[in-house]
């Protein structure tokens, strides 16, 4: 399979930001921008905006995602949010592993991979985070840290939840600083992600996977990312908190 049939996933990231009056002003700009989108399109937003996201969104071509979810289904874990809870309310997608949460909220590979479990159970589409620090980058084990992420963040998934799956590769020095991997880098480490996965499965799961760039991908260096055969979406942050940036990196994915 290639690029063109796996089709492109481009996946806002608001992290922290937006209450649900911005949620509903960002959500209607963009609605006309993407809506003859040919590429997925994504919004992952603040629990407390889920539901306001949800009903702006219905009827649209924009799917809603959260931004984590806990590893258990219930029981006494104080401030967390089960994967159940998030489909219940009619969430489709959730981004784990993001490095904020790895570097924040001592999340490990470990418990990546449970949540991501616990995720797959509820039928949830998970973009699972990967990507290496400035220092792991200088020291030449780039190949090392992402192969190590993806082998323990999908231990034990099988090969059919491998449908629910996208990788996002996000080179932790690239995210929030303005300094992007250049095409070839972020074509690199996608394509070493396709072979670990073609290794833990098979050749025909890894051509079917989706695997998005992540780290200050603007509406000036998308097309450039996004032309490449291994990157097949993008997950974006600071520029996804603008209608028309957002959606102009959605136009450069459909031409792509
Ligand atoms: P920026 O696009 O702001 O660099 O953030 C990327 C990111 O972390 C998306 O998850």
């Amino acid at each position: 399979m290639k690029k063109s049939d796996r089709g492109a996933v481009i996946a806002g990231n608001w992290k922290m930001n937006n209450d649900r009056v911005q949620t509903r002003e960002l959500i209607s700009g963009l609605k006309p921008l993407v809506e003859s989108a040919d590429c997925d399109v994504v919004i992952c937003v603040p629990f407390t905006n889920l539901e306001t996201a949800l009903n702006e969104t219905a009827g649209t071509n924009i799917k809603v995602g959260a931004q984590n979810c806990h590893f258990e289904a219930s029981g006494a874990y104080t401030g967390e949010i089960s994967a159940g809870m998030l489909k219940e309310l009619g969430v489709e997608y959730v981004i784990l592993g993001h490095s904020e949460r790895r570097q924040y909220f001592a999340e490990t590979n470990s418990t990546v991979n449970l949540r991501l479990k616990a995720a797959l159970k509820e039928n949830l589409n998970v973009i699972v985070c990967v990507g290496e620090t400035l220092d792991e980058r200088e020291n030449g084990i780039t190949s090392e840290i992402v192969s190590m992420q993806i082998k323990t963040a999908l231990k034990d998934v099988s090969t059919e939840q491998m449908q629910n799956i996208i990788v996002a590769y996000e080179p932790v020095w690239a995210i929030g600083t303005g300094r992007t991997a250049t095409a070839d880098q972020a074509a690199e480490v996608c394509g070493t992600i396709r072979n670990v996965v073609s290794e833990i499965f098979d050749v025909d799961v890894s051509k079917k996977l989706t695997i998005q760039y992540g780290g200050s991908m603007n509406p000036k260096n998308c097309d450039e990312l996004l032309s490449k055969e291994d990157v097949d979406g993008g997950l974006i942050g600071g520029a996804s908190l603008k209608a028309k940036d957002f959606a102009a990196i959605v136009d450069s994915a459909s031409k792509n």
